[in-house]
């Protein structure tokens, strides 16, 4: 359902002009400009030379696979993947630990205590710096109502609506290495569900805003629940960060929908049906409750009595996630993209220093500081525009009476500020080595359709169903407001009859790049989404079920690890502290073509990964390692 935004969101028409003029759409690096020309030719060849941090990397060291098609997940020789996890699972909640039950009858109440709906990205926290203990939190990102109910999406009801939600949100369970195997422990004292339910307490700028206010909560500082949870990362601080993504998709704007409700893509009805039961989703009775959903939301897994926040100096938006650097200075600087075509690329710079001490000592860390977002220039240099009040065209005259309104409403402040409208922008990776910022613009195939901006430097393809990796390298310290930029490569089959679908891949092919992060060898990990439709558009014909592949950045060669099984997607990589270890998320095996699974058909496209003849397929986590224990990748 959230899956192809592609379908489900309103395009950025509006605003500035796209200013970019491209004169060989397939460069693969371009810099020029007077004022660079030292700094890149520092930076040139770009794939060749880039510093490395100590013992890292040493290029690929595994066999790569052929492309997958069948209903499976297919790693390369020498490796091993255990499934662990699945929807429906019990967390581990020590008061109550219902099974799974297959038929898909497990109430809403069952759903709260048990694993959610439709994995996505996730991180280990180590117990005591362990590789063989520690907590697993990760993002449910969406349901998929025709697989969560026996009757599946239609009639949809109070019940459903209140499973549903409580299939949404994150997770946190505990695992242990046993000898041969990992296990969830159960009962576990960390163990977790967020949910629409859970409170959050809402800090920074934009808390308490006039916008933020409603009935419920007249103070607008705190709100139940986060929703379609994408990406994730680590802090050094040792927190969760989450994205908040197509929250849009969940709200109901009836018939006379607001400028503002408007372009952030709402629609007369939600798409999961909620506005009908729940009032608070119905935006002609709750006009504000949108405005509480779109940030990035921190949670600290360590303390199972925490409240999570939501974070609003980090700008809101269809968030994907946000991934932390640290200057030199050791302040935070926050990148973040959101996904949706022709939306932009944001990152936030601390005012303070990040503090010994973790989460407790860093808890007003991401409450103070500024936003900017970016704008590629054809020269393959970029700068970054402060979203502040006041500065340029963020002005009360234009609609913004102060910091908290330019927050809650930063796309309509990028679209002022000229911000380059990008194909989607998915996972970001930081190589702390090189100090390069990687993103995935996974596709837009609306680019250069009547009246939508046609191609610029950085989404060089019209109809882009491919997908790219952009990178960029900040002017001095990841603060810098100037950058240079390039792509590390187009994705997409050479072999493919349209030339804008060609990519230039050096080694194994895919496409539509979502999830992307370095790993403790130094290589690149990308994750693939391409949607069903696509495939059976037959444009990903020789591409195969969504995969995982390692990059080494150094020679641009790609090589693939990880096939999964029918109609999934892969999302979400992190590993235990010694690289031995590899956890992923499988999303919605099975997927349809419609985003809705038949009840009546529940095994249609796949019965991933327990393969019953009265189940249906579930959403999972994987882990992998090497059987001779050693570092994945290398
Ligand atoms: Fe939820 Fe942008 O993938
Ligand atoms: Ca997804
Ligand atoms: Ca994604
Ligand atoms: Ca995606």
């Amino acid at each position: 359902m959230a899956k192809d935004h592609s379908r489900m969101e309103d395009s950025n028409t509006s605003g500035n002009p796209s200013i970019h003029e491209v004169s060989d759409p397939h460069r693969r690096t371009l810099l020029q400009g007077a004022g660079w020309a030292a700094f890149a030719a520092l930076l040139q060849p770009l794939t060749a030379c880039v510093s490395l941090p100590p013992g890292a990397p040493r290029g690929i060291g595994f066999q790569g696979i052929p492309a997958g098609f069948g209903d499976t997940l297919v790693v390369p020789p020498g490796y091993v993947a255990q499934v662990i996890a699945p929807w429906g699972e019990p967390i581990g909640v020590p008061a109550r630990m219902p099974a799974f039950r297959f038929d898909a009858s497990n109430s809403a109440e069952d759903q709260a205590v048990q694993m959610g709906m439709h994995h996505d990205g996730l991180e280990f926290f180590a117990i005591n710096g362990s590789s063989t203990h520690g907590l697993i939190a990760l993002n449910h990102e969406y349901t998929d109502d025709g697989l969560l109910h026996p009757d599946g999406f239609r009639p949809m009801n109070a019940d459903k609506v209140r499973k549903s939600q409580n299939a949404h949100g994150l997770s946190v369970y505990e695992v242990r290495w046993v000898g041969q195997r990992w296990e969830m422990v159960r009962p576990s004292r960390w163990a977790r569900r967020v949910t629409l339910s859970t409170p959050f307490q809402v800090t920074g700028p934009a808390a308490g805003h006039p916008l933020m206010r409603t009935q419920a909560d007249p103070d607008g500082r705190s709100v139940l629940g986060t929703l379609n949870n994408c990406a994730s990362s680590q802090t050094p601080w040792g927190t969760y960060l989450s994205g908040e993504e197509n929250w849009m998709n969940y709200f109901g704007g009836g018939s006379q929908i607001s400028a503002h409700h408007r372009r952030w893509g709402m629609r007369e009805k939600s798409a999961y049906g909620w506005d009908a039961h729940d009032t608070r989703f119905d935006a002609t009775q709750n006009p504000n409750e949108p405005n509480r959903f779109g940030w990035v939301v921190e949670l600290d897994p360590h303390d199972p009595d925490s409240t999570p926040i939501k974070r609003t100096a980090l700008g809101r938006a269809a968030h994907e996630g946000a991934w932390v650097a640290l200057t030199r200075d050791q302040r935070a600087v926050v990148y973040s993209g959101e996904d949706a075509r022709f939306e932009y690329i944001y990152k936030f710079v601390s005012r303070d220093a990040m503090r010994d001490g973790g989460a407790r000592a860093n808890r007003e860390l991401l409450d103070h500081g500024t936003l900017y977002v970016a704008r590629f220039d054809a020269d393959g240099t970029g700068r970054w525009l402060p979203l502040v009040h006041g500065v340029g065209p963020l002005t009360v005259a234009n609609g913004f009476a102060d910091q908290g309104e330019v927050l809650i409403k930063a796309r309509q402040a990028s679209d002022l500020l000229g911000a380059t409208k990008m194909d989607r922008p998915e996972w970001l990776a930081i190589d702390k080595g090189s100090r390069w910022v990687y993103c995935t613009l996974t596709n837009n195939s609306a680019r250069g359709e009547d009246k939508q901006p046609g191609v610029d430097a950085a989404n060089p393809r019209a109809n882009n169903v491919m997908g790219q990796i952009i990178r960029w390298k900040e002017e001095g310290d990841f603060d810098g407001l100037g950058m240079v930029w390039n792509h590390l490569l187009l994705a997409g089959d050479p072999e493919n009859s349209r030339v804008d679908a060609r990519g230039n891949i050096q080694g194994d092919i895919f496409a539509c790049p979502d999830g992307v992060c370095f790993g403790p060898n130094g290589l690149l990990w990308i994750q693939t989404d391409a949607h069903a439709t696509q495939m059976y558009k037959g444009e990903m014909a020789r591409l195969g079920n969504n995969q995982m592949l390692a990059c080494d950045t150094r020679t641009g060669e790609v090589r693939r690890f990880l096939t999964g099984p029918t109609n999934c997607e892969i999302t979400g990589a992190t590993f235990t502290p010694d690289g031995r270890h590899l956890f992923i998320s499988v999303q919605h095996p099975g997927e349809t073509p419609s985003d809705r699974s038949d009840p009546s058909q529940p095994q249609r496209y796949s019965n991933w990964p327990d393969f019953r003849s009265d189940g249906r397929p579930r959403s999972a986590n994987v882990v992998i390692r090497r059987l001779d224990g050693g570092i994945i990748g290398s």
